[in-house]
């Protein structure tokens, strides 16, 4: 079977074609993965940032599929054989699975029916910035009138966070390179501040009071500094876990389950969301996928073509 695989961390990816095919334990689905996304978590596991998590080598990489089910194993009763689903493959499973191969297992719970109306590449880059997206709006319960601060709209978490928190009724404020205003707005941000050190007071122009809410998708290793922009009372939460603790505080760290991932699915068929496609890489040059994530400004979600 054919995988990108990590063998030593911090020595580059590399494709591989001699891996066994995984099998469908109880409660798991084999999927033939057609579609796949880049995440931060497969820099981080690229870097060696999971070396606890991970003690077996080699690592399949990629976590984002869709793809068609090949089998199904003992009690696995919610799709069968032939299904197009999409998922993720979560860090829980053990390690070394992952979705940038032919052939991945994971949990019947980590995954749902992909809709005909989906196209396969947009399912493949969905589930773990859309669960972060709709966990994240969700713990900022905004309603018509509130103001939210998105930081990282330009990615993929924060693109899809936009639009949801635009959805609910809100206004929202996000910081952005020059470049990045047309994109913004085209998202559905109502004001395109600057990115950097001038944002804080780009903000207290807008919102002398304060924002009521704050999805921070950037700010790592520290609480984030844009609380001091919220009003006293305001909630935050984090990609990053970066909110910080106390009331009105969530650091979003639950992975996808069918329930959020058919949420996820009726928004991207109802158009409710939708989910940039910046660039798109085959298997082959996973690689490059990773370089492009880590080294090079994003614009949405970087797509993997597996199949
Ligand atoms: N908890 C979870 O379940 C979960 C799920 C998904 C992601 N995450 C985490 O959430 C974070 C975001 O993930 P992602 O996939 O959305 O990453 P991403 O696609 O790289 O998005 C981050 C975006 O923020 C931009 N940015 C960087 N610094 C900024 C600043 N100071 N102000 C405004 N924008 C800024 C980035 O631009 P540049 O490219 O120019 O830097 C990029 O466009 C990552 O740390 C990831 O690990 C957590």
């Amino acid at each position: 079977m054919r995988a990108v695989t990590v063998s030593e961390f911090g020595t580059p990816p590399a494709v591989r074609d001699d891996l066994p095919e995984p099998v469908a334990g109880p409660g798991q689905v084999l999927v033939r993965v057609q579609a796949s996304s880049v995440n931060w978590l497969d820099a981080d596991l690229a870097h060696g940032l999971f070396t606890q998590t991970a003690p077996h080598r080699p690592i399949i990489l990629g976590r984002d599929f869709a793809g068609v089910v090949e089998a199904v194993g003992e009690g696995v009763c919610t799709v069968g054989i032939g299904d197009e689903v999409f998922g993720e493959v979560p860090m829980g499973e053990p390690l070394p699975a992952g979705a940038w191969s032919d052939l991945t297992a994971t949990g019947e719970h980590t995954l749902t029916h992909k809709p005909a109306a989906l196209d396969t590449a947009t399912a493949g880059v969905a589930a773990v910035a859309a669960t972060a997206a709709v966990l994240a709006v969700d713990a900022l319960d905004l309603t018509p009138g509130d103001t939210v601060l998105v930081v990282g709209a330009t990615g993929g978490v924060g693109g899809i966070a936009v639009q949801l928190a635009r959805a609910a009724g809100a206004t929202v404020l996000a910081p952005g390179l020059p470049e990045d205003e047309q994109y913004l707005r085209g998202l559905g941000v109502n004001e395109v501040l600057p990115r950097g050190d001038d944002a804080f007071a780009a903000v207290r122009k807008h919102r002398p009071g304060g924002v009521d809410a704050l999805l921070d998708a950037v700010t790592v290793y520290e609480i984030t500094p844009f609380a001091d922009v919220v009003r006293g009372g305001g909630r935050i939460a984090a990609t990053t876990e970066a909110a910080g603790y106390g009331p009105g505080r969530t650091n979003i760290t639950r992975g996808p389950c069918t329930e959020i991932l058919g949420r996820v699915a009726r928004h991207l068929v109802d158009g409710t969301i939708r989910i940039p496609l910046q660039e798109s890489y085959d298997l082959a040059d996973a690689a490059k996928a990773l370089d492009a994530l880590t080294a090079h400004h994003t614009r949405g979600k970087i797509a993997v073509r597996v199949a």
